[in-house]
């Protein structure tokens, strides 16, 4: 690795757990946390966003912030990185000994159900650290599936696959991406990256683990589930932010995969994001029955780091191949986001020593 990491803009365990989710034993605990409840769903007491006063309960730490209204301005989007339209990215680059630094922090975001909005929200998430000026990395992690670089309109010439077909070094992977984040793409339809072994795993994993004297944040973008092309990502991580929805199959998949990587030794912190909800009292609704049950179950804590609403405007930036925050800046959406990169920032150094 001493040929790392050309121009940053600014300066600035492994152990196999193929085991499936205990789907009877989580929605009975989930039931009796009061999880199945129809009225921690509530569609009648849906309130407006300007109305929330987030409940201060001490274990449960609301990121709520008042919107005046759901309207949001709609005015194209200063663009801050590249074009919507796809790009081929600038790929081979050789990083510099001298932007070599204290290392970064590795944060993984993952799920237990697949489709929650682990990709959207790691490339809203980097793209917003990079914006802010921190040497910020995305590592597609969801192996023979990736898609986050659809997400930010780049088309990486290599991949993880080159890397481990030994027709490239990890730093030639690199792709550019909006306002200086880099990109390292782990392939897409590529069966043999989806059923990789653990000894390519570990390839990926220590490769990543020399990337971090080279920025600021690192953000692992997993697949869903509890396979170990999962579990690996997350037992690497300084920290690990779980995404769910507000439905019982995606809160219960999201103790899930808690459950496994705490029984497996993870001692790192634990945040939640609700993404794609309805209002801030779901939200916290969904982080206070989690947080119970984790409590109860697993004696352990999580944190609430905050929620993304659902908003139709993500989709529209997803087909316009550009994050929401770029090109909505002003909607609900990114407005939430910006408060989750707030508090990434003042925990970015969180990690127990162990
Ligand atoms: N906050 C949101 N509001 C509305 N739709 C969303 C939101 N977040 C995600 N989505 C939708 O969910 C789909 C799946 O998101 P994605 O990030 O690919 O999930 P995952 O990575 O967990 O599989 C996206 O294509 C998008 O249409
Ligand atoms: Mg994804």
């Amino acid at each position: 690795m001493q040929d790392l990491c050309k121009r940053f803009s600014r300066v600035r365990k492994s152990r196999c757990v193929e085991n499936s989710l205990d789907r009877g034993g989580i929605a009975a605990k989930l039931s009796a946390m009061g999880i199945m409840k129809r009225t921690c769903f509530p569609e009648k007491k849906k309130k407006r966003w300007d109305s929330h006063q987030p409940k201060k309960t001490g274990k449960v730490r609301p990121l709520g912030i008042r919107e005046s209204t759901w309207e949001v301005n709609e005015d194209p989007p200063k663009q801050t990185g590249k074009d919507a339209d796809l790009n081929v990215s600038e790929n081979r680059q050789v990083f510099s000994e001298n932007e070599a630094k204290k290392g970064a922090s590795l944060f993984v975001v993952t799920s237990g159900k697949g489709g929650v909005g682990k990709t959207t929200l790691s490339v809203n998430l980097a793209v917003e650290l990079a914006s802010r000026g921190l040497r910020t990395m995305l590592v597609d992690a969801d192996l023979g599936l990736a898609n986050a670089h659809i997400l930010m309109g780049v088309r990486p010439s290599l991949t993880l696959t080159d890397y481990l077909e030994d027709r490239c070094s990890v730093s030639e992977i690199l792709a550019e991406g909006p306002c200086g984040l880099k990109l390292i793409s782990g392939g897409q339809g590529i069966k043999e990256m989806a059923d990789l072994d653990a000894g390519g795993r570990k390839r990926i994993l220590d490769a990543i683990l020399d990337l971090r004297a080279y920025a600021d944040v690192i953000i692992i973008d997993t697949g869903a589930g509890v396979s170990s092309t999962v579990t690996d990502f997350v037992e690497a991580a300084d920290q690990t932010i779980v995404v769910t929805n507000a439905n019982f199959t995606a809160i219960a998949n999201a103790y899930g995969i808690i459950k496994v990587v705490t029984q497996d030794g993870y001692k790192q912190p634990i945040h939640l994001v609700v993404n794609r909800a309805r209002s801030p009292e779901e939200a916290e609704q969904v982080c206070e029955k989690l947080t119970g049950c984790t409590q109860k179950f697993l004696e352990m804590e999580i944190s609430y780091l905050g929620l993304v609403p659902e908003d139709p405007r993500v989709n529209r930036a997803i087909q316009k191949r550009t994050p929401f925050t770029q090109l909505f800046p002003d909607s609900t959406a990114s407005q939430y986001m910006k408060k989750l990169v707030d508090r990434i920032e003042q925990i970015s150094d969180q990690k127990i020593q162990t």
